[in-house]
């Protein structure tokens, strides 16, 4: 549904373009590679601050292969450290998340303890050597930083370029909505059996919301022409204006009938106000559904070739979630159904492109921002 990438203008594709070769949403080997280039070579969005609010907090995020642990410390900064004992590589914590007892890491094989800034504090049973010196066995640390209340890191780490350079126009677009005070009012996790890139490509275009998504069209009226709205042109090329309304009248947000029960965010502009939706996206894993009083975001994690987890949030002013009667069910329902259905239909294509002739599929015209994306695929991956 991304009507307005962060860095990009609506320019509908002149000619159908070839989507990316059908081996690379299903070979181990290619997956392997996609590995290396985007999940382990760039800022990943993993969680929000707030889930790791006190000091021993932590939480422990699957990229891929690898197991991260992000933790809150002593001095109230975050850290992310591969979740690896230095002595012979037990993972350390053994659940997703939780609180450390005693603020220590302990490793659950033979009891080496680490402190919260990673660094070896107890080894105990060990016979001593002259040799051993804790100082060498710190943890392996991941790079970490934050911005508008999401935790980033990079598993580059001391080599990774700050993440302000990842960020794009995205601060800039969100600058009034508050985002590092919103807090979680609702999460839901979904493990679809679908490669990574579907799940991109199927966020970066609405060619598919009029058969899969009714409740969201009939909110957002425009899509029911299937991304072509606004995209329309005169004979010397020229863009049309857009004569139909882009909502149903009288919506002031995405909930099934259009319907607020609270407040905009206090800093939006009138203009703000008045666009009832906006989707943005940070690649290669966040993408977030922006309404005037609420967001649905969503983070991506490859768990397998042909399998990813998403993870749905949605983000409110506290003062919001606290207020009396907040009716949470009435602002999740439409982005749930709508995620769901997504998600099924993702499931479905990465079933159909097995099919021995299907070499690549095809991008028509208002799919240009599934086509930008291929193409910045294959750009990282070096110009496959
Ligand atoms: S593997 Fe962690 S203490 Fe032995
Ligand atoms: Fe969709």
């Amino acid at each position: 549904m991304n009507d307005s990438a962060t860095s990009s203008a609506r320019e509908p594709l002149t000619s159908v373009q070839p989507a990316l070769p059908a081996a690379w949403y299903r070979d181990p080997v290619h997956y392997a590679r996609e590995l290396q280039v985007f999940w382990y070579g760039m800022w990943i969005v993993v969680a929000r601050e707030e889930e790791s609010a006190a000091a021993g907090d932590y939480r422990v995020i699957g990229i891929g292969t690898q197991s991260v642990l992000v933790v809150r410390g002593e001095d109230g900064s975050l850290r992310a450290f591969h979740n690896t004992c230095r002595h012979r590589g037990s993972i350390l914590a053994t659940v997703a998340q939780g609180g450390l007892a005693g603020r220590r890491i302990v490793c659950p094989y033979h009891g080496w303890t680490y402190d919260l800034e990673g660094r070896l504090a107890a080894t105990p049973r060990r016979m001593p050597t002259p040799d051993f010196d804790p100082r060498q066995y710190p943890l392996y640390a991941v790079a970490l930083d934050c911005w508008g209340g999401f935790v980033f890191v990079n598993l580059k780490g001391e080599d990774a370029p700050p993440l302000d350079e990842s960020l794009g126009g995205l601060p800039q677009a969100l600058q009034r909505h508050g985002l590092a005070d919103l807090r979680i009012g609702k999460r839901i996790v979904l493990d679809v059996r679908a490669n990574w890139k579907i799940l991109a490509e199927n966020f970066a275009e609405c060619y598919h919301c009029p058969p899969v998504h009714p409740e969201l069209c009939r909110i957002v009226t425009a899509y029911r022409e299937g991304g072509a709205w606004g995209l329309h042109r005169d004979a010397a090329g020229q863009p049309l204006a857009e004569q139909r309304p882009k909502y149903l009248p009288g919506a002031a947000t995405l909930t099934l009938d259009g319907s607020a029960r609270i407040p905009p965010f206090r800093g939006l502009t009138p203009d703000e106000r008045a666009r009832i939706y906006m989707a943005k996206e940070l690649r290669p894993n966040l993408f977030l559904n922006v309404q005037p009083d609420y967001l649905n975001t969503q983070m991506m994690f490859p768990t397998g070739p042909e399998s990813v987890r998403m993870v749905y949030d949605w983000l409110f002013e506290p003062e919001s979630l606290a207020g009396p009667g907040f009716d949470l069910e009435h602002y999740v329902a439409l982005w749930d159904v709508t995620n769901r259905q997504d998600a099924r239909n993702c499931e479905w294509q990465q079933q159909g492109l097995h099919a021995l002739p299907f070499r690549h599929g095809h991008f028509m015209p208002q799919e240009f921002d599934g086509h930008r994306f291929s193409r910045w695929v294959r750009s990282a991956l070096g110009g496959a």
